[in-house]
């Protein structure tokens, strides 16, 4: 049914109407006193979003361009860095440090595992001789739906007292619900004054012409202009919402899913008790995922993920996050449901998966 797409996957997430209709709007030029005013207020949003009163800066581009701009401001060739790797998006870290001629120390687990902060604290305390200059990992890896321990690891970052953290928050850190094209990046003292000795090579992505842009309520290059409205829609509602309701939204979210999934036989594919709030992992046994994938599209216009690299056909996932509500949940559920009886796959009874899942969000 055209224009009945419900989005389930980890991005881009659905929009609200609101954020879209301001997005709808005639351009305005970037070195005007509207846009001027449109910069400042945003900046002051997303610093209420990432709870920080550093630096938080705006690139035109995708997470990667946000990836890569952490690593080349605050490092320099040959620096040494620890590396967290369990799924697609910790791989990209390391091929990221590598590309810009890091000596990269991987500390890996097992996709569908999360990162094991013991690991990290064991590799920092015998850094004597202060070699480390960043532990970098992604939040929420969204290949896997799992979610790393970041606090634990930041934790064992500090003791250590020189390395950065360089953290990935693409899928965790409140997703914005504004389409693809912009990315942030929060910046602390101490990774400004990494900046100053970084010898790696950047223009457009050089933090510092952003960090002076900013002070005048300005970007150094010709920013996504309708993504900015949109950025600012989508953050006063985040606003009227809360910070805890949105994670608490998010958490009931996951543990509907979760609870759904299992009610109807099909496992999940994160570690259990490491789920991320963001996207439940699914590894049915003895059922082509993307054949489910592509029915449950094809006869619901609800578009679930795939797996990624190894893991295409044995995955699939569903995104809940960003502007997403009870009611998106039971539909994706009863949707699965439906369609693994359609297929002749379904191992219960339908509606247990719904049945599950109301009762998680009810409490
Ligand atoms: C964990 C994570 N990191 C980074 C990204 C950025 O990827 P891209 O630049 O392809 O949007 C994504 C996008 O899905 C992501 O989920």
């Amino acid at each position: 049914m055209q224009d009945k797409l419900t989005l389930m996957i980890p991005g881009p997430t659905p929009v609200p109407e609101t954020v879209l209709q301001a997005m709808g709007r005639h351009p305005i030029g970037h070195r005007s006193a509207d846009f001027q005013a449109i910069v400042r207020r945003t900046t002051e949003q997303l610093q209420w979003l990432h709870q920080t009163k550093n630096d938080v800066l705006v690139i035109t581009g995708s997470g990667t361009a946000a990836m890569e701009a952490g690593i080349i401001n605050t490092l320099s060739r040959g620096d040494r860095v620890l590396c967290g790797d369990n799924g697609k998006f910790g791989e990209r870290w390391v091929k990221v440090a590598k590309a810009f001629g890091l000596e990269v120390e991987v500390i890996k687990a097992e996709w569908g595992q999360p990162l094991d902060p013991e690991a990290f604290r064991a590799a920092l305390e015998a850094d004597a001789a202060k070699a480390i200059k960043a532990v970098i990992l992604t939040h929420s890896e969204t290949s896997t739906g799992v979610i790393n321990d970041l606090e634990a690891i930041a934790g064992h970052v500090r003791a250590h007292g020189t390395a950065l953290t360089i953290a990935d928050c693409v899928t965790s850190l409140g997703a914005c619900s504004v389409p693809p094209g912009l990315s942030f990046v929060a910046m602390s003292e101490r990774a400004w004054a990494a900046y100053e000795c970084s010898d790696l090579p950047k223009f457009y992505l050089d933090l510092g012409k952003y960090r002076k842009s900013a002070k005048a309520d300005s970007n150094p290059f010709t920013p996504a202009i309708n993504l900015y409205f949109a950025l600012e829609a989508a953050l006063e509602i985040m606003q009227a919402e809360g910070l805890e309701a949105i994670f608490a939204r998010h958490a009931r979210h996951q543990r509907a899913t979760s609870a759904a999934m299992k009610a109807i036989g099909m496992p999940l594919y994160a570690a259990e008790g490491h789920g991320s709030p963001a996207i439940t992992a699914v590894a049915p046994e003895g059922i082509d995922a993307e054949s489910l994938r592509k029915e449950v599209r094809k006869r619901f216009d609800i578009l679930l993920a795939g797996g990624q690299d190894h893991l295409k056909g044995k995955v699939f996932r569903i995104g809940h996050l960003g502007f997403v509500c009870d009611r998106d949940v039971l539909t994706a559920v009863a949707a699965i449901e439906a369609t693994l009886q359609d297929l002749g796959l379904a191992k219960v009874t339908v509606g247990a998966g719904v049945s599950a899942a109301a009762a998680e969000l009810s409490r």
